[in-house]
């Protein structure tokens, strides 16, 4: 069975060191679960300082954001050559990117591809807007988000991939409304079927697809317990450490529960 994925994304919040206070404090809280994998995303500036912080039995780092090019005169930008060793992942197509930065699917393939070849596992994001799904176009930008991303990638590196189904209308900075579990279990599962479609069983099997969107420590278990969802990925509940403490704890529990029904 595949481990649960559980992914806080800090975005643009705390400094270095209110960072590393809270990683101190999360540390502290989050005992070492080996059913459960906890990934953090700080800012940029913040990565160096936590990785030597960083308990690496608990916790992997990653990138919340990356130019696609591997080095040379684009001003004020970082690679994913210069974040290699230091991340085991990339949030890439994150819909605050596509939105406030003109990110398209076309630069998002790009960061996807630049990500693999520095060996980092880009954690794709996808998901239509509310005013898409009012139109009857979810599978439609769905289908143009996961195709363009990784219709170029080899099956092993969709093997590894991390999808993350994250519908913008749920994002808490974005309208948050709390979607029910089984209003989004339609749209994860087709993320899976077009990874089929594209690249056969075994890398549908194997991608793990992730939820995202207002989940907390009272909504998790509902998603986390959906057949098929790997993980998901916090906005700002895990900028609380015991409220993404907790949903990691829930993460561990349903994983114990499952394995005990297989
Ligand atoms: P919220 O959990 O704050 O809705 O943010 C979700 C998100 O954007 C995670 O990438």
């Amino acid at each position: 069975m595949r481990k649960k994925l559980i992914v806080g994304n800090w975005k643009m919040h705390m400094n270095v060191s209110q960072a590393s206070l809270f990683l101190h404090r999360l540390q502290e809280k989050v005992p070492h679960y080996a059913d459960v994998e906890i990934v953090l995303t700080p800012s940029l500036l913040a990565l160096q300082p936590l990785s030597v912080q960083l308990d690496r039995r608990k916790f992997r780092l990653a990138a919340p954001n990356a130019y696609f090019k591997d080095e040379g005169p684009y001003m004020g930008e970082v690679s994913f050559t210069m974040l290699r060793d230091l991340v085991h992942y990339a949030v890439v197509g994150h819909s605050e990117r596509r939105i406030h930065f003109g990110e398209t699917d076309q630069i998002v393939r790009d960061k996807v591809a630049a990500a693999f070849r520095n060996e980092i596992t880009p954690i794709l994001c996808v998901g239509e807007t509310q005013v898409e799904r009012r139109a009857g176009e979810t599978k439609q930008v769905i289908h143009d988000q996961v195709t363009t991303a990784i219709s170029h990638l080899t099956t092993k590196e969709v093997e590894s991939l991390v999808i993350a189904y994250e519908p913008v209308w749920a994002i808490s900075t974005f309208g948050g409304i709390v979607a029910k579990p089984d209003d989004v279990k339609k749209e994860m599962d087709f993320v899976r079927h077009q990874v089929h479609e594209l690249f056969g069983p075994k890398a549908a099997k194997e991608v793990r697809v992730l939820y995202g969107g207002s989940v907390d420590d009272h909504t998790a278990a509902g998603y986390l317990s959906l057949e098929g969802c790997d993980g998901a990925i916090v906005g700002g509940a895990s900028l609380n450490y015991e409220k993404f403490a907790k949903i990691v704890e829930v993460a561990h529990q349903l994983h114990g529960s499952e394995s005990e029904n297989t």
